[in-house]
């Protein structure tokens, strides 16, 4: 079934667009429900936000490397995080291979196991059966506030995405910029080409700049 969600458009955003700040800023796969909700919080999100705005797991995939760590030297006692279906992690170890980053970096896995194409709350029925693939997605069961609104949601399909939109557009309010700042980018993933040809020239500029010094002594 298609859903159709109205959010505001126009958000004023950065010109500048950079890996380091997206690495700074977002939780890592391995982050425990702790790191997970003190991450949400400073960016003004809930408890609850964050458990349902986890179920865009729903949909996408993922990268070997951002779970490996729960299939190969997990821990002391066993190889595999025991917390995990132990036929889900034998199906992904034959995907990615204890060395797969190295020799198969672009290999990639469904993150809902159940149903990858839907957006729906599969994402947390897999996880109360053991088929959550990350550290951070297994963690929503770890604590019993998160937990219940796992519970609620695999419940009730209808409350996730009546909270799930609601979150989205929270999470779209999130730092940002108003009056001159920044720039309504046409393509929410890139800087605008204009701002990009101003940062160009401008560097162009200071190596011209530093070339006439150069020159000069
Ligand atoms: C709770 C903390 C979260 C963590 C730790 C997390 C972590 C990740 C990781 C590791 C991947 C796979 C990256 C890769 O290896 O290629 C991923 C994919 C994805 N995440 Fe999250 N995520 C979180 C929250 C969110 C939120 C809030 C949303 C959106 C509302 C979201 C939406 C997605 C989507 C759509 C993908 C799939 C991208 C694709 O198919 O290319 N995630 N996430």
């Amino acid at each position: 079934m298609r859903s159709v969600v109205v959010v505001p458009a126009g958000r004023r955003d950065g010109n500048v667009s950079r890996e380091s700040d997206a690495l700074a800023n977002l939780p890592a796969p391995f982050s425990t429900a702790a790191e997970l909700v003190g991450n949400f919080s400073r960016k003004n999100l809930t408890a609850e936000d964050m458990v349902v705005l986890s179920g865009a797991h729903t949909i996408g995939v993922s990268h070997c490397s951002s779970f490996t760590n729960r299939l190969y030297g997990f821990s002391a006692g066993s190889d595999v995080d025991p917390t995990m279906s132990p036929a889900y992690a034998f199906l992904l170890r034959a995907v990615c291979p204890s060395n797969s980053s190295q020799f198969f970096p672009n290999t990639t896995v469904d993150m809902d196991v159940i149903t990858p194409a839907a957006l729906d709350n599969r994402y947390y029925v897999g996880l109360t059966n053991n088929l959550g693939l990350f550290t951070s997605d297994q963690a929503l069961l770890t604590n019993a506030t998160l937990k219940a609104s796992v519970d609620e949601f695999v419940k009730s399909e209808k409350r996730w995405k009546s909270k799930f939109v609601k979150a989205m557009v929270k999470m779209g309010g999130i730092e940002v910029l108003t009056g001159t700042q920044g720039e309504v980018r046409l393509n929410c993933r890139v800087v605008n080409r204009r701002s990009i040809a101003a940062a160009a020239a401008t560097d162009l500029e200071l190596t011209t700049m530093a070339g006439a010094e150069v020159a000069a002594s």
